[in-house]
């Protein structure tokens, strides 16, 4: 995809001594505790744990959904994340109910460029564009309910590339999607990494994902959970599906993941 904005705008993003409590019917629940992550703008980090671990809570907190413990620091740029921030765009995992049910797929993915592009014609380019990244620009007339749930989750990965924002936080989006639709978004997604130099934290269960699509990867354990392994990719910035995951450096990092996911490293 085309960068239309400029030149790469990554955002570095500091966590120290980060801690995240919710509410509960119970009381307040700790589930993150003394996370300390540094992420540099050009960075992809893949978020790795079991389930129920923090993943969630965590995205959650960098795209200023929920607020940090106190003594928490939680920074884009050396700023404090006090909420959600016009520089990030999150897409959130299985949630396809944020679709605008009246507007045709087309006018959906165009919906964030209405504040920022004024030009109509050149609104309706780059939500082609992000629309045959995703292989739907042939149903771009359709209205999401005609849409199979795969499709609606990639009609709003579509609205989130296009806005091309500094820092994409993604919470298992190809989780619902089949494995050759998934491997060619793996593959735009790297694509637009490179070419747009945007911040992506990346969470996924598959550890396959993670270690073909991260510069590093990162992976949650604890109750409350912190960062328990930290992995900077062996792999250079060239990947293909068939070479790369060939590749003795593919498949050492990828045991050392699969140890780490289960404790074992
Ligand atoms: N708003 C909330 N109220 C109560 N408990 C919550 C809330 N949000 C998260 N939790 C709890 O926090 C823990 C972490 O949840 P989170 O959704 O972050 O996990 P996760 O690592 O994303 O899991 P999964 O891989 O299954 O998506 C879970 O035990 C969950 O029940
Ligand atoms: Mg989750």
């Amino acid at each position: 995809m085309s960068v239309h904005s400029g030149t790469p705008r990554g955002v570095s993003i500091t966590c120290r001594n980060l801690a995240i409590d919710v509410e509960t019917d119970t009381g307040t629940r700790r589930i993150v505790e003394g996370l300390d992550l540094h992420i540099d703008p050009l960075e992809f980090v893949c978020v790795l744990g079991g389930s129920g671990v923090g993943k969630t809570t965590v995205l959650r907190a960098l795209g200023g959904l929920i607020p940090p413990a106190p003594g928490s620091v939680l920074e884009f740029d050396g700023q404090p994340v006090n909420g959600p921030s016009p520089k990030c765009v999150i897409v959130f995992q299985n949630y396809t109910g944020s679709l605008l049910p009246w507007r045709t797929v087309l006018a959906n993915v165009e919906l964030p460029l209405e504040r920022t592009v004024r030009n109509k014609a050149e609104r309706r380019e780059r939500a082609m564009e992000a629309l045959r990244l995703v292989d739907l620009d042939k149903r771009c007339t359709a209205h999401p309910a005609q849409l199979s749930g795969g499709m609606q989750q990639r009609v709003q990965i579509a609205r989130a590339l296009v806005m091309e924002p500094p820092v994409l936080l993604m919470d298992e989006p190809f989780g619902a999607l089949d494995a050759m639709t998934r491997e060619s978004l793996q593959d735009a997604l790297l694509d637009i990494h490179r070419a747009a130099g945007t911040t992506i934290v990346f969470i996924t269960h598959d550890i396959d994902e993670a270690a073909y699509l991260g510069s590093r990867q990162v992976v949650l354990a604890g109750s409350p959970s912190k960062v328990a392994f930290d992995f900077k990719s062996p792999l250079g910035t060239d990947r293909e599906q068939i070479k790369t995951k060939s590749s003795a450096e593919y498949l050492t990092l990828r045991q050392q993941l699969y140890a780490a996911v289960r404790g074992e490293h």
